[in-house]
């Protein structure tokens, strides 16, 4: 049922309070009378009004101030005051607004004026209810499509391990032992080759097969490296980091403890695809000399960090809404679906540190 408007009217004379349930009395409205501003207060803790008259004059808190406590009280704030005010100096006014009063009547009161500032404050007040329950529904849309886009990325990255995994798999075992097959066969062949004209581009055979077996493990291995499911996450670290300080000349080391446990798969996959995108950015943007990174499980939280000593960067000129660096989200997302926590200190000339913290699961 649609309750009818509450208005609390604040007045230290009763006498002023019956003159405005006189105008007010042929309206759907209900009144609630306090004397004070404390008072006034006080009820807040208690009810909600649709709208306050408040006197300006009274001793104790007078309206002014009284108005800007209100104003200062969350529940207040949403509320309209209406001022009632034997003033009339436009600094006074200007006082009343500065305190957060929305509207002013004049003392001696005017029905006609009192009635159409008071449906024109609840008026405000209904549409700014209105906008709450809007408000409400487009955050219960909002959360219920975040939490559908989260299940839609978990399943995503799922997918993509899996095709990875598969892919890694294929080319490793059977691209791969196809072409060492082509290699035995090759040296077979060149033991009976003699002719100068046939030997070479034997040779140029062999270079090639060696070159596209090299290249097919490397594929292999940045897909995804089988040890991290056979061995786990601190000796896959130590291995990609071995090789990819060879491969860019940096000196990178990793700090870290053995873990008590093998940690959950998706947390070991996520950790190591940070490590992966951070290094890669390392070797594109940072400039750097030293890279470290460390792995630390203290209070059930996995603690990762990797960090730089290179150029740094300025956070907030990341093109992240035109999605052209996907980096650092992808980094972000992966951190949060694994109930971690992502954070990124950077800039110019600062290098960088990323550190992600993971609650983890206490041991059984
Ligand atoms: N370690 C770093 N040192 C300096 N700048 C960095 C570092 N990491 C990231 N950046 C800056 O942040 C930007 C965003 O990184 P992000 O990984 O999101 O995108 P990207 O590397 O440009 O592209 P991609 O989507 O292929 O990863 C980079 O373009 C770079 O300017
Ligand atoms: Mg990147």
């Amino acid at each position: 049922m649609m309750q009818l408007p509450l208005i609390l009217v604040v007045d230290d004379d009763p006498t002023n309070f019956e003159v405005i349930e006189t105008f007010l009395e042929d309206q759907d409205y209900r009144l609630y009378y306090v004397n004070s501003g404390e008072a006034a207060i006080a009820t807040l803790d208690h009810f909600e009004p649709d709208l306050i008259l408040l006197d300006v004059m009274m001793p104790g808190l007078d309206g002014i101030e009284a108005c800007r406590r209100i104003k200062a009280i969350p529940v207040g704030a949403t509320i309209p005051v209406i001022m009632v005010t034997a003033l009339s100096e436009k600094r006074d006014f200007a006082r009343c607004f500065s305190a957060g009063a929305n509207d002013f009547i004049s003392k001696p009161i005017n029905s006609i004026e009192l009635l159409s500032r008071v449906r024109s404050m609840l008026l405000l007040r209904e549409q700014y209810k209105q906008l709450q329950v809007f408000n409400s529904r487009l955050e219960a849309t909002v959360q219920a499509r975040t939490a559908q886009l989260q299940t839609l990325s978990v399943k995503l990255l799922e997918a993509q391990e899996t095709e990875r995994r598969f892919l890694a798999h294929e080319l490793h075992d059977e691209i791969g032992q196809a072409l060492t097959a082509i290699k035995i066969s090759l040296r077979r062949l060149e033991r009976w080759v003699t002719s100068p004209q046939a030997s070479e581009p034997l040779e140029d055979c062999l270079t090639l097969v060696d070159g596209t077996l090299q290249q097919v493990r490397n594929i292999s291995l940045d897909l995804r490296p089988s040890m991290l499911d056979d061995l786990g996450l601190v000796p896959t670290l130590r291995w990609y980091i071995n090789r990819h300080a060879k491969r860019t000349g940096l000196h990178e080391t990793l700090t870290c403890e053995a873990l008590l446990q093998r940690l959950p798969t998706v947390t070991e996959t996520a950790c190591f695809r940070i490590v992966q995108e951070a290094l890669t950015n390392i070797a594109r943007h940072a400039q750097a000399q030293v890279v470290s990174v460390t792995l630390m499980q203290a209070n059930h939280t996995l603690h990762l960090t990797i960090q730089d000593d290179g150029i740094g960067f300025d956070q907030n000129s990341l093109s992240r809404a035109q999605g052209t660096s996907l980096g650092i989200l992808g980094m972000e997302e992966r951190g949060m679906l694994i109930g971690g926590q992502l954070s990124i200190v950077s800039a110019p000339g600062q290098g960088t540190r990323i550190a992600l913290q993971v609650p983890l699961a206490a041991p059984v």
